[in-house]
């Protein structure tokens, strides 16, 4: 007797994502069923030969390999979470990096708010927050050359339809889904095509303005503001309160000593959660 398969409830297709799209940008969708990560799809895409910055996402159902900040794992099963990354070919110097990833993590917050009404806030600078949990997280990896990004791949990665217990012991506490906060099942493709709808224009944007209309945006919705903080610089950990952030997207931190101090890269860690960088 054969056994028919049943389709993923939730399908990912480039159709699905498609219909959903408001505008021309989006050039090339390319929706795998399973890749070790795609971010390193996104590193390896031909981008042809014109210097021409169109709009490319790489998605996929799941990842074998998803790849987190600090080459930590991303857990990336089939049917349920958004894995997508958006390949640029932005040629902006290195030192504007960084607006990128704060781009994406607005552009998926706006999203989110506008398609399942949860309202997430932003761990500069890279995390996804809902109610002090982790929702989804930004990975940007960069090539350079002649002092230009010539390729930028911005991973997203959100917990959409994933239960309590499907999370690894080890990061169930700390982690959250869109089904655990709201109860309700969202369909990806349509979070998706959201999320690119809300990345365009911004993109749009900060290639006219900069990054202070970015930095402007993501100040009411940052999270840990006015904590206690530890953060981890290239081996150094610096603890004080997270003050603000500056215009150029770097973390204002006011030390023990009564300085300030800006940090343009690390991993917050909440002094009074007791844990250690
Ligand atoms: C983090 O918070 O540490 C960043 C997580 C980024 C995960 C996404 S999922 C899509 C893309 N592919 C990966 O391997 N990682 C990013």
């Amino acid at each position: 007797m054969s056994r028919k398969q049943h389709p993923p409830v939730d399908e990912l297709t480039v159709e699905r994502i498609r219909s959903g799209l408001e505008d021309r940008f989006w050039k090339e969708i390319l929706c795998y069923r399973s890749v070790g990560s795609t971010n390193t799809v996104g590193l390896s895409l031909p981008l042809g030969d014109d210097n021409e910055d169109v709009g490319r996402i790489v998605v996929a159902d799941s990842q074998e390999k998803g790849r987190g900040r600090f080459d930590r794992t991303w857990i990336s099963p089939p049917g349920v979470n958004i894995h997508a990354s958006i390949v640029l070919r932005p040629g902006i110097p290195p030192a504007a990096g960084p607006f990128l990833t704060i781009l994406a993590a607005l552009a998926a917050a706006s999203a989110m708010k506008k398609e399942t009404g949860i309202a997430v806030s932003i761990k500069w600078p890279n995390d996804l927050i809902v109610s002090r949990k982790k929702l989804g997280g930004i990975l940007t990896e960069a090539r350079t050359s002649r002092g230009v990004i010539t390729r930028a791949v911005i991973g997203i990665g959100i917990n959409l339809n994933l239960r309590q217990e499907d999370f690894p012991p080890e990061i169930s506490a700390k982690a959250t889904s869109s089904l655990i906060c709201t109860g309700s099942t969202f369909p990806r493709a349509g979070i998706l095509s959201a999320i690119m709808n809300e990345f365009e224009p911004r993109y749009e944007i900060f290639r006219k303005s900069g990054g202070l209309p970015l930095v402007r945006e993501m100040k009411p919705l940052l999270d840990t503001i006015g904590r206690e903080i530890t953060i981890c610089e290239g081996g150094e950990q610096i603890c004080g309160v997270a003050e603000d952030i500056d215009d150029n997207g770097r973390l204002i931190v006011s030390l023990p000593s009564g300085l300030t101090r800006s940090v343009g890269s690390g991993e917050i860690v909440e002094t009074d959660t007791g844990s250690e960088c």
